[in-house]
């Protein structure tokens, strides 16, 4: 284990060729990770891993090339980390204001498997000041696959902390139209596209043929994206999480938002980990909440 400032990521880490300190889109600091078998980009701003990608893949997370990399912004792509709440609050931004804060980088471990890991924490912040006092750790792995993990305590004495959380995977696909995604049949969702009406998945695989926009509630399964034309399977494995939320914006919605290309969609999907709406979480004082999430990948047999 390091301590991980940075000159002594530069000093230790760098002679490893493993990680480095750069300066990345819209000279915000950025990590680059580099191990036996893949390399990653994470910005410190939103503890935000931007790309991942396997030796001889494609990469596995989809960057928007509208995104915009500024302090008071967040990231249009790779893995925004959503929390305390996910979506609209009333008076305040969506999804949370830990995706536009620049954490703090705690320690780097890499490690004798040829693996790197990073730890950053949450700093303080005013917009915290109306909640219980708490910490939020949130811990990247590169390997083989690519493993996170949000670590939430409540640090207040007295007070329940009641928050939401999700890993915003935004993944890199062939064709958003040919993909397919499995692991949520049977499991009732809340549909945005239709007024938040309930539904349940009947299908065994969801294709995407026009905006979908999905909060799948109490479902802590495995999920998987098939994509032929890119000859691989993904799969989204998950502990700590109830909810699993599907998205692509689709035409309409690519065109309003002015930090994403009109056809990009074609080119993502989100399935996103986490615990919203009525999974959200009450952590009682002194108690910690761990959501953790691998990202791997396989060829095609
Ligand atoms: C998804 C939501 O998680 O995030 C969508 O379900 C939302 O409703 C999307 O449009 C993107 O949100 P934002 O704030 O990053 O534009």
């Amino acid at each position: 284990m390091m301590k991980a400032s940075k000159a002594d990521v530069n000093d230790d880490a760098k002679a490893l060729g493993r990680v480095a300190f750069v300066d990345g889109r819209g000279d915000l600091p950025m990590i680059e990770v580099t191990t036996p078998w893949s390399s990653a980009e994470i910005y410190p701003h939103g503890a935000h891993v931007t790309h991942f990608k396997k030796k001889d893949e494609p990469p596995l997370l989809f960057l928007s090339q509208c995104s915009r990399f500024a302090d008071d912004q967040p990231i249009r792509g790779g893995i925004p980390v959503i929390f305390p709440w996910f979506g609209p609050r009333e008076g305040l931004g969506q999804h949370g204001f830990a995706r536009i804060k620049t954490w703090d980088l705690k320690e780097f471990i890499p490690a004798a498997d040829g693996s790197v890991t990073i730890r950053f924490s949450l700093p303080a912040c005013p917009e915290a000041s109306g909640y219980p006092a708490f910490t939020a750790d949130y811990i990247v792995t590169v390997n083989r696959d690519l493993a996170l993990k949000l670590v939430v305590t409540n640090q207040s004495k007295d007070r329940e902390f009641v928050f939401e959380n999700c890993l915003h995977t935004y993944f890199s696909v062939s064709d958003a139209t040919a993909i397919a995604i499995s692991g949520l049949n049977g499991v009732s969702y809340l549909d945005k596209v239709a007024s938040f009406l309930e539904k349940t998945e009947t299908g065994d695989a969801i294709r995407i043929s026009s905006e979908v926009d999905r909060i799948y509630q109490n479902t802590t399964g495995t999920v998987e994206i098939l994509d032929s034309r890119f000859g691989r399977r993904i799969r989204v494995e998950k502990s700590g999480s109830a909810s699993t939320v599907v998205w692509n914006p689709w035409i309409t919605k690519s065109q309003q938002m002015s930090d994403f290309g009109n056809d990009e969609y074609e080119q993502m999907v989100c399935v996103e980990s986490g615990n919203v709406a009525a999974n959200s979480i009450t952590l009682p004082p002194g108690a910690t909440s761990t959501l953790e999430v691998r990202l791997s990948s396989e060829p095609l047999k």
